[in-house]
C-alpha cells in the first residue's frame, strides 16, 4: 500500500460527490452504468475488473452501484474467503445461497470448474440481465478462477455483467489471478480501478467532522477506509498508520464489546452468533460500527480492521477462541465445512482433528480442481503428522505431490 502526501484546496470539491456519499467516483459509476446499458440493451454480455488497494473504496462502489441496479434486475453476490486456505468455489456457494437452485447442489457434491461455469452460464441465458459480482479475487482459491476464466472467455456471448474485484497491490508476479488478469483482455472485457481520494476529497469529509484534512490527506495519502476509520475515532489525534487508528477506535469500546471483536477477529470473513461464545457486548460493537450485521452473522466492516484486531491477540487468547470456534463447530461435525474445521483446529494446534479434517478438506477441493488448496490442506496435515505411521505419513505425501 502506498501512502502519499497532499494540501486542502479550499472548496474545490463542490463536484465530487457524483456517487451519492461516495466522492470522487462518479467516472466509476459512469462506467459501470454503461456496461450494464450495454448488456440491458443486449449488446453482449462485460465482464469488469476492479482493481484497487486494500480500502481503497471497491465494495463502496460496487455497493453503490447495486444499490441502483436492484429494482431493475437480481444482482448475485460472492466474496472469496480471506483463509489461508479458502473454501473452494466459495464465492459461488455464497450466490447460490442467494439464488437457490441448481448451482449450490452441484458444488456440495464437488463438480468441477467447467460444470459449474456451464451451469451458470445456462442460468445466464435464462434470466438475462443479470449482474454478478465476485468480491475479493485475490483470494480466490483456483477452482473459482477457472470458473471465472471460462465465463471471462464467453462473456461477450453471455447477457450478464460480472464484476470483479480485486486489491491491485496484492497480485504481484506469480500470484494466481495475475494469469488470469493476462488471459482477460477480450472486446467484453474492462478494467477499472479506484484510486486515492484527493486532498480536497479528505478535507471535504474532514470537514464534516470538524478536523483539519490536510494532515489527515498527509498521513493516510488518500485510502478512504484509513480516512474514514480516523474520522470515526474522532479523538483528535492522527494516527500513523491504518493499524494505530483501528486499535484507537477499538480501545473506545467497553471490555465486553472488545471481547466480542477478539471473537469476531478469529473467524473470518463472518462469525455465526453462535460462535460467540458471550455476546453481551455484541450491541455496543455494532453501534459503535466496527462490526456489522451480514447474512448469518456478524462481520467487521472491513477485513483490515479484522486482521489488525486479530493480530492485536496475546497468542494465548487466540489459542483460547480457536478453540471455542472448534468446539462448536464439532458440536455439529455434519453441518461442518472441512476447510474451516482444519483452519480452526490449525490454529488451536489440535493435531488429532487436524489430522483428521485437513484430508477430508483437501480431498473436497480436489474434487472441484482446486488442487492448490488440496496440496495446502495435505501439507497442514503433513506439518501435525510426526507422530502418524510411516505408511499413513507416506500416503499423505504421495497425495500432496499429487495435488502439486
Ligand atoms: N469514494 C469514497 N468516498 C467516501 N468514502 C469512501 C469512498 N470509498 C470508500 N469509502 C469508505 O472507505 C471504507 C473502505 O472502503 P471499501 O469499499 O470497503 O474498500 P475496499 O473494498 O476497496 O477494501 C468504507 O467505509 C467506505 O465507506
Ligand atoms: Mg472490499
Amino acid at each position: 500500500m502506498e501512502w502519499g502526501g497532499g494540501r486542502c484546496h479550499g472548496a474545490a470539491v463542490g463536484e465530487t460527490n457524483g456517487g451519492g456519499g461516495l466522492l470522487e467516483r462518479s467516472e466509476q459509476l459512469a462506467e459501470l452504468r454503461q456496461a450494464h446499458e450495454t448488456v440491458r440493451s443486449g449488446r453482449g454480455g462485460v465482464l469488469v475488473l476492479l482493481g484497487g488497494e486494500a480500502g481503497g473504496g471497491k465494495t463502496a462502489l460496487v455497493r453503490r452501484f447495486r444499490a441502483e441496479c436492484r429494482t431493475s434486475r437480481p444482482v448475485l453476490q460472492g466474496a472469496c474467503d480471506p483463509l489461508y486456505t479458502p473454501r473452494p468455489l466459495g464465492p459461488f456457494l455464497e450466490m447460490a445461497q442467494d439464488a437457490g437452485g441448481a448451482i449450490g447442489e452441484l458444488i456440495e457434491r464437488g463438480a468441477k470448474s467447467y460444470e459449474l461455469a456451464t451451469a451458470i452460464i445456462r442460468d445466464v441465458r435464462e434470466r438475462p440481465g443479470l449482474v454478478l459480482v465476485l468480491e475479493d479475487l485475490h483470494w480466490a482459491d483456483e477452482a473459482t478462477l477457472d470458473v471465472l476464466s471460462l465465463l471471462g472467455r464467453r462473456i461477450g456471448a453471455l447477457p450478464a455483467l460480472v464484476i470483479a474485484t480485486y486489491r491491485s497491490d496484492e497480485v504481484g508476479r506469480g500470484h494466481p489471478l495475475r494469469r488470469l488478469l493476462g488471459e482477460l483482455r477480450g472486446a467484453g472485457t474492462r478494467r477499472l480501478s479506484v484510486g486515492p481520494l484527493s486532498a480536497g476529497a479528505v478535507c471535504e469529509l474532514a470537514r464534516s467532522h470538524g478536523r483539519d484534512g490536510t494532515a489527515l490527506h498527509r498521513a493516510t495519502g488518500g485510502n478512504p477506509f484509513f480516512v474514514t476509520e480516523v474520522l470515526a475515532g474522532d479523538d483528535g489525534e492522527v494516527p500513523l498508520t491504518v493499524r494505530d487508528a483501528v486499535l484507537a477506535r477499538a480501545a473506545r469500546l467497553g471490555p465486553e464489546a472488545a471481547a466480542v471483536l477478539d471473537a469476531v477477529s478469529v473467524t473470518p470473513p463472518y462469525a455465526e452468533l453462535r460462535l460467540i461464545e458471550d455476546a453481551t457486548g455484541l450491541d455496543e460493537a455494532l453501534r459503535a460500527g466496527m462490526l456489522e450485521s451480514v447474512p448469518g452473522g456478524v462481520a467487521f466492516r472491513h477485513e483490515l480492521a479484522r486482521i489488525t484486531v486479530e493480530e492485536s491477540l496475546a497468542p494465548h487468547r487466540r489459542l483460547e477462541l480457536h478453540r471455542g470456534v472448534l468446539r462448536v463447530l464439532l458440536g455439529e461435525p455434519e453441518k461442518a465445512d472441512p476447510s474451516r474445521v482444519a483452519h480452526h483446529a490449525d490454529a488451536a494446534g489440535d493435531d488429532e482433528v487436524v489430522l483428521a479434517w485437513a484430508p477430508r478438506a483437501a480431498e473436497r477441493a480436489a474434487g472441484s480442481g482446486a488442487h492448490r488448496e488440496a496440496a495446502a490442506q495435505y501439507a497442514r496435515a503433513l506439518r501435525y503428522a510426526t507422530g502418524l505411521d510411516p505408511a499413513a505419513r507416506a500416503g499423505l505425501l504421495e497425495r500432496r505431490s499429487y495435488e502439486c
